[in-house]
């Protein structure tokens, strides 16, 4: 099994980047830890981080028949973007949509996802363990759709 994880735009930006909201652990820390718990789940993982909406574009429709499952935090295209959406609804991978915050507990502008509803699932508010979850549940999922 493999999984694309995607992180959006300013999360390169992890530790330096509003730590009361996103915590002091950088993105290095996030993909070392994705990486851990993907060896020990037997899968493999790809991580990639762009701060471009074209790029991860370009990157879900890559990931067509190589990714099994894909693990995105779109970041501020979440609010924004429906060529994500449209993105993820072509290749119809399996997609996991993860926030490190709770966005609906926060500005409003932050309460609208596009790309909710090409999701089989949301994660929010659980910070690094969020992703380690969504890995858990994608896998959960390609097995019992085999
Ligand atoms: C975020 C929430 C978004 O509203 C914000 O724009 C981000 C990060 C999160 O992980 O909590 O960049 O996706």
């Amino acid at each position: 099994m493999h999984i694309l994880v995607l992180n959006g735009p300013n999360l390169n930006l992890l530790g330096l980047r509003e730590p009361e909201h996103y915590g002091t652990q950088t993105y290095a820390d996030l993909v070392a830890l994705l990486e851990q718990e993907a060896k020990h789940c037997n899968i493999t993982i790809e991580c990639k981080q762009s701060n471009h909406e074209g790029t991860l574009v370009d990157e879900i429709q890559g990931a067509y028949g190589k990714a099994d499952g894909i693990i995105i935090n779109p970041a501020a295209y979440t609010h924004t973007s429906v060529a994500l959406l449209d993105a993820v609804k072509a290749v119809k991978i399996p997609t996991i949509e993860v926030h490190l915050t709770d966005p609906d507990t926060r500005e409003a502008f932050r309460h609208v996802s596009y790309i909710r509803q090409g999701c089989i699932a949301t994660i929010c508010g659980k910070g690094f363990a969020g992703y380690v979850e969504a890995m858990h549940l994608m896998i959960a999922y390609c097995k019992d759709s085999h």
